[in-house]
């Protein structure tokens, strides 16, 4: 175990409190429950459930190889777990469009990570799945945070996919408050090579998924027709656009 597992979740919580909520877009009110500081970290998180799964992420005492981002905003959240749960390198992947991503050219500087690979732009393009495939098999942790529709969430979850290793830890935020990550949350669920391991009582709703398999990967052209996840589901989801009403004969 490492030394972090031994701290208290209210450590944890008050050291979300002293980083640092986000801002809405009006740049008056806290995203959370906590206030925005000038030179924090903007989380876009709810003190409780996150300072609950960093402390679960913590207590796993388990010491990350590869971790790849999807949707990092200020990258505040990227910085905060990796101080309480050590993950040698990072890839981070986002639009760079958002009101706080500015602040990710402060805050990578100190996130104790290597920043291995910044993929800045839509994580469904060709651009960011070539440049993810070297590292294939190598992927031991991903945060999935980016694009929130259905479709979005689910191609990004296709995409870490095919690049854990078994065993990987992947996270996803929101599966409580957006209903189409709450969709993708109910058929990880079920899907044989994930298991939860730990999911949030409420608020944004975080979900912290073992992937038992990493799945087949297949090409790029797939992913970008596809919504469902591994070649099962994908051919299923693939059929039903397809599909045409036969005509009623007259
Ligand atoms: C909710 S914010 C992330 C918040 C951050 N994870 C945190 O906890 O503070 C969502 C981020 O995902 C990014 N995003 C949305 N769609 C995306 C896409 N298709 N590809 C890459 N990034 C995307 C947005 O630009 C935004 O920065």
């Amino acid at each position: 175990m490492n030394q972090q597992a031994t701290v208290s979740v209210e450590t944890i919580r008050q050291a979300v409190v002293a980083a640092g909520s986000s801002l809405y877009r009006d740049g008056i009110r806290p995203v959370a429950d906590f206030p925005a500081k000038p030179d924090g970290l903007f989380l876009q998180q709810r003190s409780g459930e996150y300072s609950e799964f960093v402390h679960y992420m913590a207590s796993m005492g388990r010491t990350f190889k590869l971790g790849l981002d999807i949707g990092v905003a200020s990258g505040g959240q990227t910085k905060f777990l990796r101080d309480w749960c050590p993950i040698e390198r990072t890839i981070v992947a986002d639009l760079g469009i958002q009101h706080e991503f500015p602040h990710w050219a402060r805050i990578k500087k100190t996130v104790r990570s290597k920043i291995e690979l910044e993929l800045i732009g839509d994580s469904h393009s060709r651009r960011t799945y070539d440049a993810l495939q070297p590292y294939k098999g190598q992927i031991d942790f991903s945060f999935i945070d980016g694009d929130h529709s259905y479709g979005g969430v689910m191609r990004d979850i296709m995409l870490a996919h095919e690049l854990f290793e078994p065993g990987a830890i992947m996270v996803l935020h929101d599966t409580i408050v957006v209903p189409d990550v709450a969709r993708a949350y109910e058929e990880i669920k079920a899907h044989p090579d994930f298991e939860v391991l730990w999911h949030s009582k409420g608020e944004f709703g975080i979900t912290v998924f073992r992937v038992l398999r990493p799945a087949k990967p297949v090409p790029y052209w797939r992913h970008w027709l596809a919504y469902g996840v591994g070649p099962k589901t994908l051919w299923k989801t693939l059929k039903k656009p397809f599909k045409r009403k036969k005509k009623k004969s007259t």
